[in-house]
């Protein structure tokens, strides 16, 4: 039975990641430490320090909590300023129909992203008034892969999480559905994101019918 679906938002409803890393690209250049698109993978789903402390494992020198802290605000500069351009036409194919046809089946609908911009990245897109709850994750305290905060979308939505199925493009997403007790839907490559219970390639792929009854 699946009474509700709670969506991860970068890399799963549109391809944030890329802008992401585009702006952790800009920082890295400036302050001289190498930073490669492999890189980029492991921050996938981590929160905005976690990630600043992946991009500074390669640095040459230590960088103090307060110089961390102008770092982070640095990039998250860079990268709202690329958000702010961002347009509907920059959603996923199929995100419209997806969320149409999860109502029409009378789903409940939730955002669980680790992002502090997700709810000014709704609103860019157009589709911030389509979910019943956008779990905000200034108000959390631990990042994925603990199941925090898709445990708080299912208490949002008032639904068990038993009856939740989390969708996600990285694998701490992934870890934190299941250690939420809820099915993971995985959006992205097969071979990295096997330990999901089904892997469409993109949310276009997804098709309701395979996985809630009726
Ligand atoms: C996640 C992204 O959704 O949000 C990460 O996958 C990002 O790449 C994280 O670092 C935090 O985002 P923000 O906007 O709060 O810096
Ligand atoms: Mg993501």
């Amino acid at each position: 039975r699946c009474d509700a679906l709670i969506f991860d938002l970068d890399g799963v409803l549109t391809d944030t990641a890329e802008t992401h890393y585009r702006a952790w690209r800009r920082l890295a250049d400036e302050i001289g430490v190498p930073f490669a698109r492999a890189d980029n993978e492991r921050m996938k789903g981590v929160d905005r320090m976690a990630s600043l402390d992946i991009l500074l494992q390669r640095a040459s020198r230590d960088y103090p909590p307060a110089e961390r802290l102008a770092l982070a605000a640095r990039k998250n500069e860079y990268y709202v300023q690329d958000i702010g351009g961002i347009t509907p036409d920059r959603l996923f194919d199929g995100v419209h129909a997806l969320l149409a046809d999860a109502r029409r089946r009378g789903l409940k609908l939730a955002v669980a992203s680790a992002s502090r911009n997700a709810a000014l990245l709704l609103r860019n897109l157009g589709i911030a008034d389509k979910f019943d709850h956008v779990v905000d994750a200034a108000h959390l305290s631990r990042a994925k892969p603990d199941p925090e905060i898709f445990l708080a979308a299912a208490h949002a939505l008032g639904v068990s999480p038993a009856v939740c199925i989390g969708i996600e493009d990285s694998l701490a997403g992934i870890a934190a559905i299941h250690a939420a007790g809820m099915s993971a839907i995985g959006v992205g490559d097969a071979g990295v994101l096997s330990p999901a219970d089904a892997v469409v390639p993109d949310i276009a792929h997804l098709r309701l019918s395979d996985f809630v009854i009726p």
